[in-house]
């Protein structure tokens, strides 16, 4: 790689940040366009957050991307931030436009492209049945409300941050039908005969664990999607494929919200390919 005084730079702002797959895959897609770019983890405490950010004006750093504990505290720090990202109250993308910080979230359209391009899925008047009302399904929900998704249903253990989501989506004034349930509800075959879409958004995947839910009550047609990508068959994806359900793992929404970044920033189309073949190694450790 040849640093050079024009050289830009760009990174990801987290505590801890040791983990994150960004830089691999970020850094893969420069060297493919030959963009004159460096992606660099910083690796922010909380109680520096409003410095680092003034730091990306300062340095003239051109756009960072923003991760755990991050993504809500940072937006007062910014001096615009977009509609859908105000809606999900989280941010994930800085673009440093001029001077001017516009704060973008593109976990959410990141996930749409994946079930797009990944399953050839339009939520477009479809049903759907989000678990979990975490982070993580703020910004689907939004995200699957905005593309025009008839019915969405949230199931959550705490019923009442399914409830304060809900609330959020019918304050924008928006025609949609949506519902909050309680998680043992999972269990009633009415909630589930009609779905067209399920989406796994809780963490039980990276613990081995699963919602419970019996896959022959669903439709055939209907998709199944889980937004954990490691391992990339959660045993929620196992048991749906087990009933001869349709899947899609979280590696997709990973790699496309990624894409989606790096488009703001260069103004170049991401290639996702070379995105998803660096991240290859690490994601299938045994394999070569
Ligand atoms: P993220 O930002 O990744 O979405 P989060 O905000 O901590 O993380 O949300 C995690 C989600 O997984 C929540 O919906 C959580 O349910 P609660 O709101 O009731 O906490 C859900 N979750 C985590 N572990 C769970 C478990 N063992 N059983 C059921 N739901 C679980």
């Amino acid at each position: 790689m040849k640093i050079t005084g024009e050289t830009k730079v760009l990174g990801i702002f987290g505590y801890p940040v040791r983990h994150s797959l960004s830089p691999l895959m970020q850094n893969a897609a420069l060297e493919h366009l030959g963009l004159d770019y460096i992606y660099l983890p910083f690796e922010v405490r909380p109680e520096q957050l409003e410095t680092a950010i003034k730091g990306i004006r300062a340095l003239g750093i051109s756009g960072v991307n923003v991760t755990i504990p991050h993504k809500e505290k940072v937006i007062p720090f910014l001096d615009e931030v977009t509609e859908e990202a105000s809606l999900i109250g989280s941010v994930n993308t800085i673009e440093n436009k001029n001077g001017k910080l516009i704060g973008h979230n593109t976990d959410s359209r990141g996930y749409i492209r994946s079930l797009r391009e990944d399953a050839g899925f339009d939520p477009k008047g479809k049903t759907i049945l989000v678990i979990g009302a975490g982070g993580a399904a703020k910004g689907i929900i939004f995200g699957l409300f905005l593309e025009g998704a008839s019915k969405i249903t949230i199931a959550n253990r705490t019923i009442e941050k399914a409830k304060k989501v809900e609330d959020t989506l019918r304050a924008t004034g928006k025609k949609i039908e949506i519902e909050s349930i309680p998680f043992l509800a999972l269990k009633d075959p009415r909630i589930l005969s009609s779905i067209d879409l399920i989406v796994n958004t809780t963490s039980m995947g990276l613990e081995g664990g699963s919602p419970d839910i019996d896959f022959s009550l669903t439709p055939e047609h209907v998709l199944v999607s889980d937004i954990v990508y490691k391992p990339p068959v959660t045993p929620f994806l196992k048991k749906a494929q087990d009933a001869g359900r349709r899947t899609l793992g979280g590696l997709g929404m990973l790699i496309y919200q990624g894409a989606i970044s790096l488009e703001i920033w260069t103004s170049q189309k991401a290639p996702v390919e070379v995105m998803r073949n660096s991240l290859a190694p690490f994601l299938n450790p045994c394999k070569p």
